[in-house]
């Protein structure tokens, strides 16, 4: 295992399509898998998308700790996301891929998504809340977005330090809890 270098915004890997995945339960697969989650865990983040470590495949780790909200470590490779209504919320986000950036982004509130794990087994869920967004986060890097391409006031869009001020002083609006430096925490 080891811990890999992450390409940050402006890098052009990070703007393509990642490709499907053959065999999930490939060996290289399954290293890959394992130095993701090593460098999840080293920077502290919630998700990581391959392409964030310069590798073309779909397939995204993350997991959620977050109050009520519990997600064991997950792992979707060939996911796909489904919106289940039209409801969206909107929250602050960061990304590995933009350290201590955050900006407020419009996802949907409730999705099923399908992928399959390492051992090629199916996953299906159905998510809604920080859930939904973290997964709509992951799923949206395979496919070269990032989240300000997903913004839709640019002017919740900045230094964490300073938004988690401003909010704080209520000059800008919602509250993001925790750090939203990090991947997917609004
Ligand atoms: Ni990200």
């Amino acid at each position: 295992m080891a811990i890999r270098k992450i390409a940050r915004m402006g890098h052009p890997v990070l703007r393509t399509s990642a490709e499907l995945v053959a065999d999930p339960t490939a060996p290289e697969i399954r290293c890959l898998v394992e130095d993701m989650l090593e460098t999840l865990a080293e920077e502290r983040g919630t998700g990581l998308a391959a392409l964030q470590v310069f590798v073309s495949q779909r397939v995204v780790v993350f997991f959620v700790a977050r109050g009520e909200e519990q997600v064991p470590l997950t792992v979707l490779i060939n996911p796909v996301v489904e919106p289940l209504g039209p409801e969206m919320s909107l929250a602050y986000e960061g990304c590995l891929s933009l350290p201590g950036l955050t900006g407020r982004v419009p996802r949907f509130e409730r999705i099923e998504y399908i992928g399959l794990d390492l051992s090629g087994q199916r996953v299906a869920r159905t998510a809604t809340g920080f859930h939904a967004r973290v997964v709509q986060h992951e799923c949206d890097h395979l496919d070269g977005v990032l989240y300000p391409m997903r913004m839709t006031d640019p002017g919740t869009f900045g230094f964490a330090e300073e938004i988690h001020r401003a909010v704080h002083d209520e000059r800008l609006p919602l509250t993001p809890p925790g750090d939203p430096a990090r991947e997917g925490i609004p």
